[in-house]
C-alpha cells in the first residue's frame, strides 16, 4: 500500500462484483475507507469481508441506485458517521441484450434507469456533500457510449448519456467554484460476469463469431482486460494525481476504439 487514496471515503455502487468489486479492494489497498453498495447485499457482504479480512476498511450496503430517496440517505449516513465523502463510483449497470427490433420499452426504461439516471442521481447527491470539502466522482460508462453496437442499442443509449453528462456536470462544479472533479471511464471488454452473460445469452455460432471478432479487434493482443486494468483507472481518477482533469473521458480497451 502507497497510501494514493489515504483519508478518503469512497462509495462504490454495483460493488458486489465484477468491475466495482475490483475497485473496491484496490481503493482500500490504497488506504481508503470503502462502502460498497449492491442491490444483492450478499455480493456486497462478500467483498467488504474479503478487503476487511486483508487488512482494509470496507462496509457494505444495500443500494438500488435507482431509488431516488435512498441516495441521499446513504451519503448523508456516509457523511454522519465517516465525518465526509470524497469519491464516489457510480459503477453499478446492466446490460440487456436486444436489438433495435427486438427491444422492448420495459427494458429499454429500465436500462437507463439504472446505467443513466443513477448516475444523476449519485452525483446530484454527491456534490451536496463535496461542494464545500471537495471530491471525486468516477463515472462508469464504456466504450459503447463512443461507438455503437447492433445488440445493445438501450445500451449504447445509455452510456453515450453518462459521458456528455458527466462533461455537463464538471462544467457546473468547475463555474461554481466547487471542488469537485467529474469523469468517466470508457472500458472496453474486460472479463466479468456482464461480459460472461452476453456471451452465453447468443448462439454458439455467434458466441464464436464474436470471439474471433474480439481477437482480430482488440490491438493489444486479441485479449479482453481484466478487472484490475478499470481498477487503476478509477483509482488515479479517484486520488489527487488526476487534480487537473475535470470532464475528461478514460478510455481503457486495448486499443479497440483506435480504429
Ligand atoms: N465488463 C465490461 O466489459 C464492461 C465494459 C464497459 C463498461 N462496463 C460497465 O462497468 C460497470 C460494471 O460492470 P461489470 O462488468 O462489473 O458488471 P457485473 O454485472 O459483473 O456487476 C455489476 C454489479 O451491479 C449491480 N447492480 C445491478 N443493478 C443494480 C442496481 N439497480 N442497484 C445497485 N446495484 C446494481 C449488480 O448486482 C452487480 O453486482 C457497469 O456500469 C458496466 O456497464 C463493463
Amino acid at each position: 500500500m502507497t497510501g494514493r487514496l489515504q483519508h478518503k471515503v469512497a462509495l462504490i455502487t454495483g460493488g458486489g462484483a465484477g468491475l466495482g468489486a475490483a475497485t473496491a479492494k484496490r481503493f482500500a489497498e490504497e488506504g481508503a475507507l470503502v462502502v460498497v453498495t449492491d442491490i444483492k447485499l450478499d455480493g456486497a457482504e462478500r467483498v467488504a469481508s474479503g478487503i476487511r479480512a486483508s487488512g482494509g476498511r470496507c462496509e457494505a450496503r444495500l443500494q438500488d441506485v435507482t431509488d431516488e430517496a435512498l441516495w441521499d440517505t446513504i451519503v448523508e449516513e456516509i457523511v454522519a458517521t465517516h465525518g465526509g465523502l470524497h469519491v464516489l463510483v457510480n459503477n453499478a449497470g446492466i446490460a440487456i441484450p436486444a436489438n433495435v427490433e427486438q427491444a422492448t420499452i420495459e427494458d429499454w426504461r429500465t436500462t437507463q434507469a439504472v446505467n443513466g439516471e443513477s448516475v444523476f442521481l449519485g452525483t446530484r447527491a454527491a456534490i451536496k456533500v463535496m461542494k464545500d470539502c471537495g471530491g471525486s466522482i468516477v463515472n462508469i460508462s464504456s466504450i459503447e457510449g463512443i461507438i455503437g453496437e447492433a445488440n445493445v442499442p438501450a445500451y449504447n443509449y445509455s452510456k453515450a448519456g453518462v459521458r456528455v453528462f458527466t462533461k455537463s456536470a464538471a462544467l457546473h462544479c468547475a463555474k461554481e467554484g466547487y471542488p469537485i472533479r467529474v469523469n468517466s471511464v470508457h472500458p472496453g471488454y474486460i472479463l466479468t460476469a456482464m461480459v460472461e452473460a452476453g456471451l452465453a445469452s447468443v448462439p454458439e455460432e455467434v458466441r464464436i463469431e464474436m470471439t474471433t471478432r474480439l481477437q482480430r479487434e482488440i490491438p493489444m493482443g486479441g485479449c479482453m482486460g481484466e478487472p484490475l486494468d478499470i481498477a487503476n483507472g478509477c483509482l488515479f481518477l479517484a486520488s489527487d494525481e488526476s487534480k487537473y482533469m475535470t470532464g475528461a473521458e478514460l478510455v481503457i480497451d486495448g486499443g479497440y476504439t483506435c480504429h
